[in-house]
């Protein structure tokens, strides 16, 4: 590596980063005035810096895999109690919500005391709470290690990664309304009676039961059933109100506009909320002759598996606290692109290895 000038380093400078490179390792041809340290290959970014201060100018994520601090004091830097979490994570987690699109989900990986006493500022951040996911390690997990005289508790073989997704909202005249209130009112803003509305898609009381009601049982119409109802109400609906169903007010939304108006989501079968599977070892642990080289290196199959549920090829993958970087390793598995940032050097250049090794793997006949 050549030399690295970090702006925590420097604050004062306006240029503020040299790059870059040892062998195979890139430089961003983007020009901009800041740069970063940054490795890319396979579609993967893996960039040396903090976070908040690396990631201004990456694409925006339709799935973000965050593996930060435990509050357990597991790593330089991780704080020693969960009490220190909802702090540290705040900043992160405005960051997530200003640059999410309605499509993004973001996986939250922690203890359950973590999560616990980190989700009041996520969901006051706009994180809508999906789902809870239980690592289950197995017993192999504390085999030997856990003396239960003096623990007090059953021993933990679990973490969770738990599913949010962005909380949608549409600004009106009649102030900011999530989609369910959104569709309703345009559809009143038409002034058609209810009842067409069913009409309008050709079914016999989907419209006004599912996408038009006010109650819980409220669904978020399918695209083609958005389609309609838009066509129906700019058709029919006066013209001094047009348009009708319009994210820009000056034409109606399309169908695609509308089929990226919440968070991806693809259910294969048999994938249940428990996910069983040992701490990450043989080949795929990374280690310093005996040493683990990171304590928490995750199975790159559970998170393969939360990219495929929630994005599509070619999608962006954000990993904001990298580590070995196994989410990048995940994405490229999957065919998506991924940008990591991990803080420390040390991390930082075991991540490009294992990268580089992963491409020259590819390459090698099977
Ligand atoms: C729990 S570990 C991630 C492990 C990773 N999932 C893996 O499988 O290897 C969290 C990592 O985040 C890094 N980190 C902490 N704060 C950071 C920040 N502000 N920006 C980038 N990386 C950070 C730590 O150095 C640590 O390596």
């Amino acid at each position: 590596m050549r030399q690295q000038l970090s702006s925590r380093e420097a604050p004062n400078q306006t240029i503020r980063e040299v790059v870059v490179e040892s062998d195979g390792l890139s430089i961003p041809s983007s020009g901009l005035q800041e740069r970063w340290t940054v490795y890319s290959n396979l579609g993967a970014n893996l960039y040396h810096g903090d976070f908040l201060e690396v990631s201004e100018q990456w694409p925006s994520p339709t799935v973000i895999i965050v593996d930060g601090p435990y509050g357990v004091g597991s790593f330089p830097g991780d704080p020693v109690s969960h009490e220190e979490l909802p702090g540290w994570y705040r900043p992160h987690i405005e960051h997530w919500s200003e640059r999410s699109l309605p499509e993004t989900t973001l996986w939250f990986w922690n203890t359950e005391i973590g999560w616990a006493s980190v989700h009041p500022v996520l969901a006051e951040a706009g994180w809508e709470y999906r789902s809870c996911h239980i690592w289950d390690k197995g017993v192999g997990h504390i085999a030997g290690n856990a003396n239960s005289k003096t623990l007090r508790r059953f021993p933990v073989v679990t973490e969770v990664c738990v599913q949010y997704v962005k909380k949608v909202s549409v600004p009106t005249q009649a102030g900011s309304l999530d989609l369910k209130q959104w569709l309703r009112y345009e559809w009143e803003r038409s002034g058609l009676p209810l009842y067409k509305a069913n009409a309008a898609c050709g079914v016999k009381n989907a419209a006004t039961r599912k996408y038009l009601t006010k109650c819980h049982l409220w669904y978020f119409p399918p695209p083609e059933a958005f389609g309609l109802l838009a066509d129906y109400a700019n058709l029919h609906g006066p013209p001094e109100g047009r348009p009708y169903f319009s994210l820009d007010g000056v034409r109606p939304a399309t169908v695609e506009e509308w089929s990226k108006m919440r968070a991806k989501f693809n259910c294969d079968i048999g994938i249940t909320n428990v996910w069983r599977e040992p701490a990450v070892r043989g080949p795929e642990r990374l280690k310093n002759l005996y040493k683990c080289v990171h304590m928490n290196q995750k199975p790159v199959k559970l998170i393969e598996q939360a990219i495929i549920a929630t994005s599509d090829l070619g999608d962006v993958v954000w990993e904001p606290f990298g580590g070995l970087c196994s989410g990048a390793i995940a994405a490229v598995n999957t065919g998506r692109r991924c940008y990591s940032a991990e803080i420390l050097a040390d991390y930082f250049m075991e991540s490009q290895k294992r990268l580089a090794n992963h491409a020259i793997s590819q390459t090698l006949p099977t």
